[in-house]
């Protein structure tokens, strides 16, 4: 099959179209024929030696988690889909996902059957961005009616997901872009989602009331952060988004409600990955990036 491989660390050149052994699913896996591939910061971290690298292990290795795309064989136990099913998923993160390529191998749990009414394309652009905003504002910070958030880097992959699905769970959501920080002064959040890092994470801890809680999805927390939190009574936690199958069907509703859309900024063919995170790595990126494997 035709693939992407990171062939060493470094910048996007690194990046380079490859033929590849097609792999087979082994028990409990379903083996997806990729339609389209979503592109994120920690693909390019990663395949900067950064992110999530470590785990990855050394190159060559094929980037990227995102993925939608169709079943076309099962291994044994498999009960949830059926040969034919448009599925999407982000496979094996933190592990190698393997996303950019013809095919992917992966466990059926780790993947759902993509809402009526978007494309691949679309439904490409949502794990990994949906996911985390899930994990942090359902799964994590229980955000409830009438709650005010945060969502720090609002205009992003994450951050245009976070603020929907905190309005569809009935929060106040205050938002800030690179241009627009008015939202920092605030002092009486429940929860803040820091998408941006930096420097900025220990400014978000004095927007919270004590007791509110920072997600420091970006960068983490360095001690000094963890200290002011502690001084302010501020809750901290530092999420690593994982691959849930239950949450894309949760997600997969609130899509076909309506409150929750996508929004694809640009799309590349497979063989010009390397366009993509020169874009991706530039800055100024109003949504998601995507692949798509069959166009050239
Ligand atoms: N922990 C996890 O599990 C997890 C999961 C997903 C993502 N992440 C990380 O979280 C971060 C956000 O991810 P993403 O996919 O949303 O990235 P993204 O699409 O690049 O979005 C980041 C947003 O932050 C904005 N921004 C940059 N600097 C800013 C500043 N100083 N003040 C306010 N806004 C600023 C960016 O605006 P411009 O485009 O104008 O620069 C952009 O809209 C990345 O570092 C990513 O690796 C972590």
């Amino acid at each position: 099959m035709r693939a992407v491989q990171v062939t060493r660390f470094g910048g996007p050149e690194v990046l380079v179209c490859a033929e590849v052994a097609k792999p087979s699913p082994i028990s409990t896996e379903v083996l997806v024929r990729v339609v389209a591939a979503g592109v994120n910061p920690v693909d390019a971290k990663t395949r900067r030696g950064e992110g999530v690298a470590r785990w990855v292990g050394p190159p060559p290795f094929i980037p990227g988690w995102d993925v939608c795309g169709v079943v076309e064989a099962m291994g044994y136990g498999v009960t949830r889909f059926n040969e034919g099913d448009m599925v999407y998923g982000m496979p094996r993160f933190p592990r190698a996902g393997g996303a950019y390529a013809e095919y992917v191998a992966a466990p059926s749990r780790q993947f759902a059957r993509i809402p009526d009414g978007i494309s691949p394309t679309e439904a490409a652009a949502l794990p990994l961005a949906a996911l985390t905003a899930w994990q942090c504002l359902v799964d994590t910070a229980n955000i409830r009616t009438g709650q005010t958030v945060l969502v720090h880097g609002a205009g992003g992959g994450v951050g245009h997901l976070a603020v929907q699905i905190a309005n569809a769970l009935g929060a106040r959501v205050l938002t800030t872009g690179r241009h627009d920080r008015d939202a920092l002064r605030t002092r009486d959040a429940d929860v803040a989602l820091d998408l941006v890092g930096g420097a900025d994470t220990g400014e978000l801890v004095a927007s919270l009331r004590p007791d509110g809680l920072l997600l420091a999805v970006a960068d983490g927390a360095d001690d000094e952060v963890r200290a002011e939190a502690t001084r302010r009574r501020v809750r901290l936690q530092e999420p690593l988004v994982e691959p849930d199958g239950h949450a894309l069907e949760e997600i997969a509703k609130v899509v076909r409600s309506r409150a929750l859309k996508v929004m694809v900024a640009e799309t590349y063919p497979l063989d010009q990955a390397r366009a993509a995170h020169e874009r991706l790595e530039g800055g100024g990126v109003r949504g998601k990036l995507v692949l798509e494997v069959g166009r050239d």
